[in-house]
Order: structure tokens, then C-alpha cells, then sequence
């Protein structure tokens, strides 16, 4: 079987997806899937233009980004490998490719994908939709409110007032978050006036629309979804880390944040975090893949449901497949599974 690997990608975790992909190419390649799958990789550079073959390989070989390199190549001509793909297995984070964008091209194209579809993709990317659908799926969320880049800038008067709007109704310290970033990317915490000034000015530069959150003193913990109208939730794991939050440095630099898993959890907490998954995947119509991001609150045994990530970290070190297989299922095994649940 043709598997197209496509990866890089025009967004803020173009470097999460390059390391992703040669995660997955390597499992492909051991002989627990060498005999079943054909790699053809597809590489799209920061510039949004689509390279594969031995372009799309050296990216892969080499772990680095590579620029623009044929300025008058038509950005709409894909490469003529596509043709040949008879599943593809879009190794992208964030927006243009998690987000519903890349889902709809493979829709057109007729040819099955791995993961979640347009729906899924796209209300998982978008915070703001996220937690609607969330909220009327009855799971608990932290109190939330969404403002728009107008809001922030348009009109000098509106500023005061939606300041004290936020902080009568979330206070300090809160998280302000471009709707529709990963990785913790144009993300602020913010303890006063100025910095919730600052971090909405940031935020707005990054997306029309922003979302802020109350913070709450709380353990970082993950769950694991595998599979399409069964999905099964993996074993828990927790983040653990120094810094302020979970930014993108402490995310991406190495010995800044620490996986326990299975985490430390009492087993009443642990049913009902890896059901609370399951079911945020079904609200969003997730498929094949999702890692839900919780918030536990120790001290009064609240769990509140961050995110869905629906297309996770997949370097060998991440989260995602250290979950499975710490649930049984190793790496290369993983990666074979989502491909069949694909072709479901
Ligand atoms: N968005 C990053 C890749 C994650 O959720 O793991
Ligand atoms: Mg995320």
C-alpha cells in the first residue's frame, strides 16, 4: 500500500511536524510494517508550496527545514506523485493541516486519510468552537471568554470596559490564546492590566479571534484516543515541568518538561479522565487519533477538559505514543493501527 507521509506545513509547528514525520517514516521502514507499506513523502515548506520525492526525502533523512527553492513553481500544482497515494497520513500541527484545511483537499481527491475528518479537525482547531461544542456536551471547562481582534483594536473605548469585563469575570492570574494556534504558540499568562494589554495585542497579531481563560492551580494530565466508532482511551500520563506554564520552549526543549506515566492518579480519577476523553472525542466526531489535554485540580478533586489535539505530537519521545505503548501498544504497531483505521 502507498502511503503518502505529508508533513512540514505552513504553520508555527512546522519543525513538530518534520520531527513527527521521521518518527512515523522510521516505524514504517521496521520490519513490523516494511512488507505491507511503500512511503512516498510530500513535504510542504513554510511558503505553502509542495515538494516530494527526493526533495520531500531529504527532509525527512535530514530532520531540517528547507526553504523556498523553485520561486516559479505554481503553488496549486501538486507534485505528480500524488496521483499514486492510496492513503495519506497528514503528519501536520496546527492550522493549514490539523485543522480540517488538508482534510477537505483528501475528501476531493477521493482517497482515505489518517485521523479525523473536516468536522473534527476543524472544531478541534478552534478553541473557541471547541469549547462550545464542549460545553454542550456537558463536559466542565475553566470559565472562559472569546474576544475578537476588533474588539481589542477598533475602537479606543472598548478596551477599559472589556478589561473589566475580564477581569470581573475570570480575575487573575488567565491565559489568553489565539483561538486557533498549537503548541502554546502567541500564548500569555497574565497577572494585571498591562500584561492582559500586551497579551491581547500579541494574541490578536496571530488570529482574528482570541480566547481567555481563568488560570487554576492545577496537574497537567493527558489521555490517549485510538479508533473510529470504538475509540479506546490509553493509560493517563502528566506533565511535569519548572517553568511558569507549559509554553512552547518547555514543550520543545529537551529536559524542560517530564512525562510520568502511567500518571500518579487515584483510580477513580483515572476511569473518569479516560471516559471524560472518549467522550470529547465522540462530540467533535473525532477519528483514528486524538490526545485530550485535562486540567486536575488536586485539592478539590475537580477535572476540567483543556483540548483535543487531533493531530498530537508523534516524535518518538511524545506523549501520544508513549501512551500506547505504555498501554500495550508499541510504536510501530501504532502507527500500522492508524493507517487501517483509515481504510475502515
Ligand atoms: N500541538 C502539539 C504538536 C501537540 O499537541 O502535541
Ligand atoms: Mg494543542
Amino acid at each position: 500500500l502507498k502511503v503518502g507521509l505529508l508533513f512540514g506545513g505552513c504553520s508555527g509547528e512546522h519543525e513538530v511536524s518534520i520531527s513527527s514525520a521521521r518518527a512515523i517514516a522510521q516505524a514504517l521502514k521496521t520490519d513490523f510494517n516494511a512488507d505491507k507499506y511503500d512511503v512516498l513523502p510530500f513535504y510542504i515548506q513554510k511558503d505553502g508550496y509542495w515538494q516530494a520525492g527526493d526533495l520531500a526525502q531529504q527532509v525527512l533523512e535530514s530532520g531540517t527545514a528547507i526553504a523556498t527553492i523553485n520561486p516559479n513553481q505554481t503553488r496549486w500544482q501538486f507534485p505528480l506523485q500524488a496521483a499514486e497515494v492510496e492513503v495519506w497520513f497528514p503528519i501536520l500541527h496546527g492550522p493549514n493541516g490539523e485543522d480540517g484545511t488538508v482534510q477537505g483537499l483528501f475528501k476531493l481527491m477521493q482517497v482515505p486519510f489518517v485521523g479525523s475528518g473536516v468536522l473534527a479537525s476543524a472544531v478541534g482547531m478552534d478553541k473557541i468552537a471547541m469549547k462550545t461544542a464542549y460545553a454542550q456536551a456537558g463536559l466542565p471547562q475553566v470559565k472562559y471568554l472569546a474576544v475578537t481582534r476588533s474588539q481589542v483594536y477598533s475602537n479606543p473605548c472598548v478596551f477599559p470596559k472589556l478589561g473589566d469585563h475580564i477581569e470581573s469575570e475570570l480575575g487573575y492570574p488567565c491565559f489568553v490564546k489565539p483561538a486557533n494556534l498549537g503548541s502554546s504558540v502567541g500564548i500569555s499568562k497574565v497577572r494585571n492590566r498591562a500584561q492582559l494589554e500586551a497579551a491581547l495585542d500579541n494574541a490578536a497579531s496571530y488570529d482574528r479571534r482570541i480566547i481567555v481563560e481563568a488560570g487554576v492551580v492545577a496537574r497537567e494530565i493527558e489521555c490517549a484516543v485510538l479508533g473510529n466508532d470504538n475509540p479506546k482511551a490509553s493509560v493517563i500520563g502528566e506533565i511535569t515541568f519548572e517553568s511558569d506554564f507549559y509554553d512552547y520552549d518547555t514543550k520543545y526543549t529537551a529536559g524542560q518538561a517530564g512525562l510520568e506515566i502511567p500518571a500518579k492518579l487515584p483510580e477513580a480519577v483515572t476511569t473518569q479522565i479516560q471516559e471524560m476523553a472518549i467522550r470529547a472525542f465522540v462530540a467533535i466526531d473525532g477519528a483514528g487519533i486524538g490526545r485530550i489535554d485535562f486540567f486536575y485540580v488536586e485539592s478539590t478533586g475537580e477535572i476540567f477538559i483543556n483540548e483535543i489535539n487531533t493531530f498530537p505530537g508523534f516524535t518518538a519521545t511524545s506523549m501520544y505514543p508513549q501512551l500506547w505503548a505504555a498501554s500495550g501498544i508499541p510504536f510501530s504497531n501504532l502507527v500500522d493501527q492508524l493507517i487501517q483505521f483509515a481504510l475502515e
